[in-house]
């Protein structure tokens, strides 16, 4: 005798236990990579007031917490230089003793193999007028003469012990001309992580305290459209042909569309980051009792997991590797 309703999904929500059998997406460490922020002449870890719980590390405190990622089994650590000295071409960037350099040196020597050492390759943290590039006589951002820049940047990033290097710039060409400088500098086996969607987002506001960054203005000229879908696409495709092993999707939280569409025709591993003002806004309503902090964090990341991240950059790294290992 047929009873009603005849369907009954309520059957595999009906237990943790069974909940957990069928669930389609597990949070691990291993997916989660940890972005950190060493600044050069701090003596002391300096906190950044509009991401709570997040610091400028001195470049021994960064080796702590590169400790602590390798312990907790992350996915990687991804390194943001600060330097006390900036100018207009962003050369403390290139410097092989840089902040940026000598700190991926010094983690890859303290973790080594154990996690996967990246760096951002971009040079707004390295120049006065704060731009991803060199400017030209408008006042414009440089597409072509910041191509030779990020090539020999990457260089310097791999000779230095990076496993991957992360171009963020937003350049036409970027990956193809990072790939064969990293190539002709005997560094076949360093892989690129490009963020290929990588949108003009108010949700970086906080990073621009994290990194002190000098820019006025905005990168609309280089960086995504939020109200554009198909170009991340394109974006991805000329990415992929030009030799990325990795791409990324860039906000995430309000960006899931694009991180399905990218999942869906890359044929390689795709991360999504979760930038500094999600972080914030999370804090923010937490520390207002608004919200369930714990719950939100591990909600927001399983969603960019399910929307097709095979990786997320976040900065709960660390903290969401310790709930899922207590959770298990
Ligand atoms: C550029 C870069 C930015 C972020 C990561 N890499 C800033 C920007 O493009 O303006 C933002 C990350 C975040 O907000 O957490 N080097």
């Amino acid at each position: 005798m047929a009873t009603f309703p005849a369907q009954r999904p309520r059957r595999l929500r009906r237990t943790p236990a069974v909940r957990r059998l069928v669930a389609e997406i597990r949070l691990h460490p291993a997916d989660l990579i940890l972005p950190v922020f060493v600044r050069e002449g701090l003596t002391q870890p300096e906190p950044i007031s509009s991401m709570p719980g997040v610091f400028q590390h001195t470049e021994k405190s960064l080796l702590q917490a590169a400790d602590d990622a390798a312990l907790l089994g992350l996915g990687g650590i991804m390194l943001f230089g600060i330097p006390s000295v900036r100018d207009a071409h962003g050369s403390a960037g290139l410097d092989p003793e840089g902040i940026l350099n000598r700190s991926i040196a010094a983690v890859k020597e303290r973790v080594g193999d154990a996690l996967p050492v990246m760096s951002d390759l971009c040079l707004d943290e390295f120049t006065d007028h704060g731009h991803c590039g060199v400017l030209d006589d408008q006042g414009a951002v440089d597409n072509d003469r910041t191509l030779g820049l990020y090539a020999r940047m990457a260089a310097v990033q791999a000779a230095a012990g990076a496993d991957v290097v992360a171009p963020s710039g937003m350049m036409d060409g970027q990956v193809e001309v990072i790939r064969a400088a990293l190539d002709d500098a005997g560094h076949q086996n360093v892989a690129i992580l490009a963020y290929s969607a990588k949108y003009a987002s108010a949700y970086y506001g906080p990073f621009r305290e994290a990194v002190d960054s000098q820019l006025t203005g905005d990168r609309r000229q280089y960086q995504m459209d939020a109200a554009n879908r198909t170009e991340a696409i394109k974006e991805t495709e000329l990415d992929l042909a030009e030799g990325a092993d990795m791409v990324m999707v860039k906000p995430a939280g309000s960006y899931l569309d694009i991180l399905s569409d990218v999942a869906e025709v890359a044929d390689v591993p795709v991360s999504a980051y979760q930038v500094s003002g999600e972080y914030a806004m999370i804090e923010a309503a937490a520390a207002n009792g608004w919200i369930d902090r714990r719950a939100v964090v591990l909600e927001s990341l399983t969603a960019i997991r399910r929307a097709g991240a095979t990786s997320v950059l976040t900065y709960y790294a660390a903290e969401a590797a310790r709930w899922i290992r207590e959770d298990q």
